[in-house]
């Protein structure tokens, strides 16, 4: 079999990573990355530690209005998939490059595979909502992961092309912790074991507001604990375009490698996030995680009690964080092996 996988975006190369390795074994493999994400440590940096083949095609999109970055990409994806002419086109996650992989594929009738489908969050104000819904609709099979998703696919009436898969960010943590916790990340970040929380703030409701991602900054200054906050770009520009006040105790770094991360997390006392990907390595490393967000994707997180969800302007914003505590126990929710049983699933349905 030719699979060609999409990808763009940091998270997508963490989903990729165990896919690839797999897939590799008895496959043909062609990863086209879009370009979404172009800095190293988002991008080529990832690539490298996770062991990632080079992607045989780059399209270099980078950033723009999200019309026209994903215009550019359907039109560029195309013109890679009529001259590949791949037997099946796997993509991932909810991206602006899931969205132009999904509608690339299906309009030149190549059977394509969504992993990651059903997630909802059921407010139509993230563009990952509308990539999420649109993709899941168009894709041909749909690999979910979590019991909530595939019933979210059964009202929509989509079961009939769903599969539960379990979550395939379990295989990358799995694979990568140990030598994770090998690092000296520690030392570099300048913290010590379970005496500061991690925080990571990326969406746009949070961060594209000046006056309220300062209202933000102000809540976690208040925290007991110092604060480590890797800053995705987006978020940076806006802290410096706006000479935003970082209170003390707040230390904003460039992003961190998957690696370092995971050693992050794992050490943290707490962690504070509006990620998708960072609320399930939250549970998967048994550490508390507070959720800057209305609504989450990832509901049995919340539901187990190891997440909870936290508004910026709740006045208990400093007491409701500090008083988290999740209960003892904690039952699976993602699965496992699931890159090799999804390779397993591709062959059955594509051959
Ligand atoms: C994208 C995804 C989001 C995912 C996130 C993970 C969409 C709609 N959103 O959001 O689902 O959770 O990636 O990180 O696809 N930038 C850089 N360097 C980079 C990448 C981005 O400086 O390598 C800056 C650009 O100035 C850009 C901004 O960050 O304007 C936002 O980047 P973009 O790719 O549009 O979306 P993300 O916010 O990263």
């Amino acid at each position: 079999m030719k699979v060609l996988s999409i990808v763009g975006a940091r998270p997508q190369f963490i989903k990729l990573a165990p896919f690839s390795r797999h897939v590799s074994k008895n496959h043909q493999e062609i990863v086209l990355h879009t370009g979404q994400h172009y800095d190293h440590i988002m991008s080529d940096g990832i690539f490298e530690e996770l062991e990632i083949p080079k992607p045989n095609y780059n399209l270099e999109i980078g950033s723009g209005r999200h019309g026209k970055q994903t215009g550019r990409m359907l039109e560029e994806v195309e013109d890679v998939l009529i001259n590949e002419e791949p037997d099946v086109v796997v993509i991932f996650g909810d991206t602006n490059s899931t969205l132009a992989g999904a509608l690339a594929a299906v309009k030149l009738g190549i059977p394509s595979i969504h992993i990651e489908a059903g997630l909802r969050s059921f407010n139509r104000e993230m563009p990952e909502e509308i990539n999420r819904v649109v993709s899941d609709h168009t894709c041909d099979h749909l690999f979910v992961p979590t019991n909530s998703a595939m019933s979210n696919l059964e009202k929509e009436g989509l079961d009939h092309r769903a599969w539960k898969s379990g979550d395939i960010m379990v295989d990358t943590l799995q694979n990568s912790l140990e030598v994770a916790l090998q690092k000296d990340t520690l030392e570099k970040a300048g913290v010590e074991k379970s005496c500061y929380y991690l925080v990571t703030l990326h969406r746009p409701y949070n961060v594209d507001d000046p006056d309220s991602l300062q209202q933000i900054l102000n809540h976690l200054g208040k925290l007991s604990l110092e604060v480590l906050f890797p800053a995705h770009p987006r978020t940076k520009k806006i802290i410096k375009e706006h000479s935003l006040e970082v209170p003390e105790g707040i230390n904003i770094t460039s992003p961190f490698g998957y690696f370092d991360f995971l050693n992050l997390q794992y050490n943290a006392a707490k962690i504070i996030t509006d990620s998708g990907g960072i609320q399930k390595e939250a549970y998967l490393l048994k550490k508390p995680c507070l959720t800057l967000r209305t609504e989450t994707e990832w509901t049995e997180t919340v539901k187990a009690g190891w997440n909870k969800l936290i508004d910026a302007i709740d006045p208990d914003f400093v007491e409701t964080i500090e008083e988290f505590q999740p209960p003892a126990e904690q039952e699976n929710i993602f699965g496992e092996n699931v890159a090799m049983r999804m390779v397993q699933k591709i062959e059955e349905l594509v051959s």
